[in-house]
């Protein structure tokens, strides 16, 4: 089997109710940490990975997302013709090759696993990348990058992985560890959000998968799991019924929730304070605004 990872599928067809009312015309994903939206942060981390194919799962009302790819001629001109050279680069960085990306539609929100399965002819008979753009990863060397050397040596399927403290496991899909090699885990099992007393370990899989193309056939016997919705999780834990390999990669850096409002804030601050135009500024402003706080209390 093909070790080299050049597909990758971004579900982005969810409803995104947990930020309404701005989701009620604003795709979750054209969301901004600062300056760029959530989905160009995955797009550059799938870069970064050595992936060539880009798949967007896509429904009604996101016609932003595939502009926003779109090559904005009058923009850029308009920018030549005022000199504004660093500005027409960093418009020209998210400009897709014609044939790079493909949208797909998933015409009911029936959850991650068959949004997956809608991509199944693109993907064809090859290992693919999933990546979830509200999951966005601060790291040195990107996230789907260390995944991908890892799974250049380990083959299987490969889920990212994080510890969590027990009381947040009924949050996540939670692994049961069959063998803990470091870095990588072997994993025997997984547990779709179970109460803290029942979580199998302290691992939890977050929105970066690297997955045989079995998967997809998988996907197409897998009954509606929790939520009544068809769950990637239920596919991947088939895997290890039949014996195939699922590690675990506990990758480096610091992952933030932007599926929900306390993360989205909280990137902002990371990614605000990292950013070597406005960190200096955007500090200062936060130290008064705690001391002005603190001194109210
Ligand atoms: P979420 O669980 O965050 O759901 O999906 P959501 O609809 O985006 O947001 P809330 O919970 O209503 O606020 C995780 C990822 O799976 C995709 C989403 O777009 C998101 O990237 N997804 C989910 C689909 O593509 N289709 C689905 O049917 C469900």
């Amino acid at each position: 089997m093909k070790r080299r990872v050049t597909k990758a599928i971004f579900p982005v067809a969810g409803l995104g109710t947990r930020f309404l009312p701005a989701t009620k015309s604003v795709p979750k994903e054209i969301m901004t940490l600062v300056d760029r939206p959530l989905i160009q942060y995955a797009i550059d981390e799938a870069r970064a990975a050595g992936i060539k194919e880009f798949i967007f799962v896509t429904s009604r009302g996101k016609g932003a997302l595939e502009d926003y790819f779109d090559h904005s001629n009058e923009l850029e001109n308009t920018l030549r013709k005022k000199g504004k050279m660093d500005l027409l680069e960093t418009l020209k960085s998210t400009n897709m090759d014609s044939g790079a990306i493909a949208y797909i539609r998933q015409h009911k929100a029936l959850g991650l696993g068959h949004a997956v399965w809608c991509a199944r002819r693109l993907v064809a008979n090859e290992p693919f990348a999933v990546i979830l753009p509200d999951d966005v990863i601060a790291a040195e060397k990107p996230c789907l990058q260390q995944m991908v050397e890892a799974y250049e040596e380990t083959g299987g399927s490969m889920v990212a992985a994080m510890e969590v403290p027990s009381e947040k496991a009924s949050s996540y899909g939670m692994l049961d560890v069959k063998e803990d090699m470091g870095t990588i885990v072997s994993v025997k099992g997984m547990v779709e959000k179970p109460p803290a007393d029942e979580a199998p370990s302290n691992l939890a899989v977050i929105g970066r998968y690297i997955l045989s193309p079995k998967i997809m056939q998988n996907l197409n016997k897998i009954d509606r799991g929790a939520g009544d919705e068809i769950q990637l999780t239920d596919a991947i834990a088939q895997e290890m019924n039949e014996d195939r390999d699922v590690f675990g990669y506990r990758f480096s850096g610091q992952r933030y929730d932007c599926g929900t409002k306390a993360g989205f804030l909280q990137a902002t601050v990371a990614f605000g304070l990292a950013r070597p135009d406005l960190g200096p500024e955007f500090s200062e402003y936060l130290e008064s605004m705690v001391a002005l706080r603190n001194a109210a209390q």
